[in-house]
């Protein structure tokens, strides 16, 4: 299909959206949630896609002779337990097989973790096994935790993990001499486990908050199982759960307490950053939600990098190459997708594209944008106690004020983690102001995007659109059983026609389809098109430049640089001396 087509292909269906708009429109308040709630994605999973990743993991298992890795637990070691797997058990009228298995977690090395195939349901469970507690250890474990709660009152933030568990100890020790209690040699170790656990852990969730292969952790109620979703299994069931209301309530205070914020009935829905950097939203029971409830999002300490995308082929190095010329030359991006679609991923990943010396300014609700740049200031908004925007007191700051504030510090560059309200428009004015800008927008198409953009509370008028540059969606989408990410179009603003007052889109990449997992290009660009023009090439000097870039990030890839330092760093070299990069690249082909 020619470009043109494309194009006009794009308008129509645009224009028969609009056509549809006002149908919508109504429904579309109801779904416009002020927050973006967070869902493990999951889906029915036949029995022929849970055996298929049975298989994977038996045939993953022998290959590498060793179980999963993760990182150390409570400053310990874990010892990781070779699973026999192929092994069938019967027991309890059920057939598990044990996938992985690994031990040694928490105090003494008490806990166990693994993750088991239960052969007569068909479908993997995350156990963790904990030490058994009696019911007289439970009672001298809560005196002990009620007492040292009385008494330790100090600011633990400054110190590190071992003198926080020495403290702990040594008081606990305190405790039990100076109020005489009674603990038999026997019971010390289950009781120390589960204080140190719930004290300098995540307490029931502790283990799950340790295992790097699992990405997010969420919690609908009391008495419902735990689920999770990990890298290799996908959604899963834990057999953790909370037993009641009170316990997951005090659960949940506790994780917005360690992240710094506070819930309560006046301020039910926390989204918050717990210390690790995981990202935490929670809600109090009978006020937004039937029960109390919490998803964490794991946090990935290594973000990860435009080599990586590649490699998962969530984008083309094609693409690549020409986000990076499109971002070098100070295009705006908007990153649009469902929940956890990979929309933050991306615009992490794409940022290491901006040239190292560009002020930056970004500005989200929770920190979760991660660049290697000098010059970036993080602004992060803050919540007082007003429940609304009318109530707004000197001590809420929120996006919109940060922008405008950003705005006044001269960036060259604006990123938004995620926008939602009334700061879009400030970011587009930004735009119009000549500042390039980064965001996340909550939506799945590029109908849906431009309705929230005009509706309340953003009211965009449609002249201002144009000073966007690219639009990039992410979905999530089901391959054969596995949930994988990709960028399932670029699309590029070309203009508004001021006879129809339609924008005009045209589209360079397009995902063709999950039968034909890969990337069509429509050979054109605006954005190309400009460096072009501003470099006076040739269209083969084009074409070379964007090859050279193909070339070097291939390279990257062959070479494994995927510190996000070191790409970030190349980056930098080839902005400056091309033709160096160039020649290493063209040596290391030789050999
Ligand atoms: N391209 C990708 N390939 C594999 N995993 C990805 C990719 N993009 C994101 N993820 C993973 O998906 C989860 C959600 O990603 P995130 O970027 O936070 O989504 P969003 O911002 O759209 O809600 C994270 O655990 C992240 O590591
Ligand atoms: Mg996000």
């Amino acid at each position: 299909m020619g470009l043109l087509e494309k194009a006009q292909e794009n308008e129509e269906e645009f224009l028969s959206n609009k056509r549809k708009k006002q149908r919508t429109a109504k429904r579309y308040q109801d779904d416009q949630s002020p927050i973006e709630t967070y869902r493990i994605i999951s889906y029915e999973k036949t029995i022929e896609q849970q055996r298929s990743l049975l298989e994977k993991a038996r045939q993953q298992q022998m290959q590498s002779g060793e179980t999963s890795q993760s990182s150390p637990t409570l400053g310990l070691e874990q010892q990781t337990t070779q699973a026999s797997t192929g092994v069938i058990l019967e027991f309890q009228n059920k057939k598990i097989e044990i996938i992985e298995e690994q031990t040694g977690f928490g105090w003494k090395k008490q806990g166990t973790k693994r993750i088991i195939y239960d052969h007569t349901n068909h479908e993997f469970i995350f156990e963790v096994i904990e030490p058994q507690i009696k019911d007289e250890e439970k009672q001298t474990k809560d005196e002990i935790s009620h007492l040292f709660k009385m008494l330790a009152d100090i600011n633990t933030f400054d110190i590190t993990y071992e003198e926080k568990e020495k403290f702990l100890e040594e008081t606990i020790e305190h405790i039990i001499s100076d109020n005489h209690i009674y603990v038999d040699e026997a019971s010390k170790d289950t009781i120390f486990y589960y204080i140190f656990r719930d004290f300098l852990g995540y307490g029931r969730i502790d283990i799950l908050m340790h295992d790097d292969g699992i990405e997010d952790i969420s919690c609908v109620g009391p008495d419902t199982p735990i689920f999770i979703h990990h890298r290799k299994y996908e959604a899963i069931e834990t057999n953790i759960h909370f037993g009641s209301e009170p316990e997951l309530n005090a659960f949940l205070v506790r994780l917005c307490q360690i992240s710094g914020k506070q819930i309560s009935i006046f301020a039910p829905i926390v989204d918050g950053k717990l210390p690790d950097g995981s990202r935490l939203q929670a809600t109090l029971a009978r006020t937004v939600t039937k029960g109390s409830t919490f998803t964490i999002r794991k946090f990935k300490e290594i973000p990860l990098t435009p080599i990586d995308l590649i490699e998962y082929k969530s984008m083309s190095t094609e693409m690549a190459a020409y986000f990076w010329m499109a971002i070098e030359d100070g295009a705006s991006i908007l990153f649009c997708g469902g929940t956890a679609s990979g929309k933050t991923t991306a615009l992490n990943a794409l940022m290491l594209f901006i040239p190292s010396s560009h002020k930056i300014i970004s500005i989200e609700d929770t920190r979760e944008v991660n660049i290697p740049h000098k010059n970036w200031i993080a602004g992060t908004t803050r919540k007082g106690f007003a429940a609304s925007d009318a109530n707004k007191t000197g001590k809420d700051i929120d996006m919109f004020d940060l922008i405008r504030a950003a705005l006044r510090q001269r960036p060259r560059v604006i990123i938004v983690g995620e926008v939602r309200g009334k700061e879009a428009y400030s970011l587009f004015q930004a735009m119009a102001t000549g500042h390039t800008a980064y965001a996340t927008v909550h939506a799945s198409t590029i109908h849906t995007l431009i309705q929230r953009l005009e509706n309340p509370p953003i009211e965009l008028p449609r002249a201002l659109l144009t000073s966007l540059d690219v639009i990039v969606f992410q979905n999530a989408v089901d391959i054969g059983g596995k949930m994988v990410r990709r960028m399932t179009s670029v699309t590029e603003i070309i203009k508004l026609d001021t006879d129809t007052n339609q924008l005009i889109f045209m589209a360079p990449y397009t995902w063709l389809s999950k039968t034909d997992d890969n990337f069509e290009s429509a050979g054109s660009s605006k954005i190309l098109n400009r460096i072009k023009q501003q470099n006076d090439w040739t269209d083969e000097q084009l074409i070379q430049e964007l090859n050279n870039r193909i070339l070097v990030l291939e390279w990257m890839r062959r070479k494994k640089i995927k510190s996000y330092k070191k790409f970030g760093s190349i980056i930098e070299e080839y902005k400056k001396f091309p033709e160096r990069i160039l020649e290493r690249v063209a040596r290391d082909a030789e050999e």
